[in-house]
């Protein structure tokens, strides 16, 4: 079993054998199980920033999926080695957009006349090389935590946003965060002809939304939102901005990961929330708040765990630790060097914003 009192014991003895030679990064999706072997969790913004803290780290375990890896290994030093527990844990979010369906998706836009009016933004939620496209046309990294701010720095540069390749986060953040209207954003989908879209109604758009979502978030409904009112009166609805536009219109307060449990520890005693962000965080936030009388329940109960992030489980990080320890590089992350240096310009766009 995960929680088998042996596999715990191997972890600690492994991450005890590598000593300052190992830094175990885990972002809040995690499992419990995985979570307390990690020396630093936080959002995805935290962990981008954080990867790079510990320099005489030989190795960098990330427990996340396969995109934050990749930006831990573009973000650190040559000769340091980032793994991913188990390589399954993707995240279909950033599938939805492939290099190709970009590069089509920028002759589409030139066509119509206005890829040079046009800055991309990518969600950190995207592959290395839809980062590296980013970083070669101009543009800017965001994540859930400054979407705004890097929006706020894109229109600074041109008079148009690609933003990849959560439509969600492009939107709520245009319209709810920056007072633009749904009229302004278009969505371009990458199935269909030019992405279903006319020159005129791609010239007359202020955000262009990549036709990509995540499928956890993506399930919680307004019907969440009324019945989980209706079920528990005076309740605080804290969403994440990944959610659809009309559960983030009606929830009370929208962040990221980082955000919700800073709110959640800044919550007066007796106050009642219900979050709509990944089960893993939501069940560990209501544990770890039970005893200061805050009552915290998951948005809708029939929406369940990212299965992607919880590939990594306690055997997955007891196998790469121990690995490790025996001087077997295993599950290693390595982006190509042309690939990273255009990527790195983005990421680091993002991390000098202000
Ligand atoms: P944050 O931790 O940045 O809020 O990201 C959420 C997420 O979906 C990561 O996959
Ligand atoms: Fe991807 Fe959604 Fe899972 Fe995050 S929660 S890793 S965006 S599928």
């Amino acid at each position: 079993s995960p929680s088998d009192p042996d596999l715990v014991e191997r972890a600690r003895a492994a991450k005890a054998k590598l000593g300052d030679k190992v830094f175990v990064l885990g972002h809040h999706y995690q499992r419990d199980e995985v979570i307390q072997f990690a020396d630093v969790t936080g959002d995805s913004f935290k962990l981008a920033r954080d990867a790079a803290a510990r320099p005489q780290a030989e190795y960098i375990v990330f427990c996340g999926v396969h995109f934050m890896a990749e930006s831990a290994d573009i973000l650190t030093g040559d000769d340091q080695k980032v793994v991913l527990p188990d390589l399954a844990a993707g995240c279909s979010m950033a599938d939805m957009a492939t290099a190709e369906q970009v590069a089509e998706c920028w002759d589409v836009l030139t066509e119509a006349g206005i890829a040079e009016q046009v800055v991309p933004v990518s969600y950190m939620n995207s592959s290395a090389d839809i980062k590296a496209f980013t970083g070669k046309h101009g543009g800017t990294i965001c994540t859930s935590s400054n979407a705004e701010r890097a929006l706020d720095w894109a229109f600074e540069q041109g008079e148009k946003v690609l933003f990849l390749p959560d439509q969600h986060l492009g939107r709520n953040t245009a319209v709810r965060d920056m007072g633009m209207s749904l009229e302004d954003c278009v969505v371009y989908n990458p199935h269909k002809p030019n992405g279903g879209l006319t020159a005129e109604e791609l010239r007359a758009a202020k955000m262009i939304l990549w036709r990509g979502h995540c499928s956890v978030h993506g399930r919680f409904s307004l019907d969440s939102v009324n019945e989980v009112r209706e079920r528990i009166p005076g309740v605080n609805v804290l969403v994440h901005p990944e959610c659809r536009h009309e559960v983030v219109a009606a929830a009370d307060h929208v962040g990221s990961t980082e955000y919700i449990i800073k709110t959640l520890e800044a919550a007066p005693a007796g106050s009642k929330w219900a979050i709509g962000t990944e089960l893993n965080l939501v069940r560990r936030l209501a544990n770890r708040f039970a005893s200061e009388d805050k009552e915290i329940v998951f948005l809708d109960r029939t929406v369940c765990f990212c299965s992607t992030m919880n590939r990594i489980d306690l055997p997955h990080l007891v196998w790469a630790l121990e690995s490790l320890a025996e001087g077997t590089l295993v599950n290693r992350i390595e982006v190509d060097k042309e690939t990273e240096a255009f990527a790195k310009l983005a990421l680091e766009r993002m991390l000098a914003l202000p």
